[in-house]
């Protein structure tokens, strides 16, 4: 079986408040998603990545000029819904049931390819695929509509879950599938089904770009030499 990437980037990225899509916004001196895609260019395993995109999408050809992977401007009004596009087309393109496909958010920018060889090394032979993922290190707690501590929660055996998730193109796409569009990953999906994705630890850097603050911080991270 082959290795793919699929990369949903089609996000409004309104929590960011950047008043633009965030994978769009420049990161130490390139655009977020062209950092996304040179992690995963930099990983020799994978066959080929596709980037998902929104039909309404104008800004990706000045952001990543001279991208040579696959695009398709497929995506929908949920993450789930643009993966799910995206699977179509990378079967349209020939992928098969068996190959496996590496999904992962546009917004972890900081990706580094051995993370994702990692990913690769503990998957391939496994039955079910798997996610990066990091325990967790803080005291959780669940909290009321005041902003007040309602519960704490037992953190011991939590995992905060990444991306890349890593599934064969027929599970994921059957998985997704029957949970439609309330999936926020692909392992929930497939965990949904009966089976149990391995988790496989990556590293906190890996974090997704989402508020106004998480840019500077992302920034600094991507300076040469500090990951
Ligand atoms: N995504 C997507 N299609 C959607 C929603 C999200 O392809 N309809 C992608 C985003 O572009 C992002 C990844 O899924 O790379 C993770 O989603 P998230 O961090 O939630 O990004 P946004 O949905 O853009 O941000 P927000 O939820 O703050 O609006
Ligand atoms: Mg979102």
């Amino acid at each position: 079986p082959r290795l793919f990437a699929l990369v949903p980037a089609a996000g409004v990225g309104e929590r960011s408040g950047a008043g633009m899509p965030k994978q769009y916004v420049d990161i130490a001196g390139r655009p977020m998603l062209a950092h996304t895609l040179a992690a995963l260019a930099a990983v020799p395993r994978l066959a080929q990545t596709l980037v998902v995109l929104s039909p309404q999408d104008d800004r990706f050809e000045a952001a990543v000029p001279g991208y040579a992977g696959w695009l398709a401007r497929v995506g929908g009004a949920s993450r789930a819904e643009s993966v799910l596009g995206g699977l179509a087309e990378l079967r349209r393109r020939g992928v098969g049931e068996g190959d496996w496909v590496l999904v992962h958010d546009a917004a972890r920018c900081l990706l580094r390819p051995e993370w994702v060889d990692a990913l690769i090394d503990a998957c391939l032979p496994d039955a079910v695929g798997g996610l990066l993922a990091q325990p967790v290190a803080d005291t959780l707690k669940a909290g009321d509509a005041q902003g007040r501590v309602a519960a704490t929660i037992d953190r011991r055996d939590k995992w905060a879950a990444q991306t890349p998730q890593m599934f064969r193109l027929g599970l994921v796409e059957r998985a997704l599938t029957a949970m439609g569009a309330a999936a926020t990953d692909e392992a929930s999906a497939v965990e949904a089904l009966g089976l149990a994705p391995q988790l496989v630890r990556a590293s906190m850097a890996n974090f997704k770009v989402t508020w106004p603050e998480d840019f500077a911080l992302a920034g600094r991270l991507l300076q040469p030499g500090c990951l």
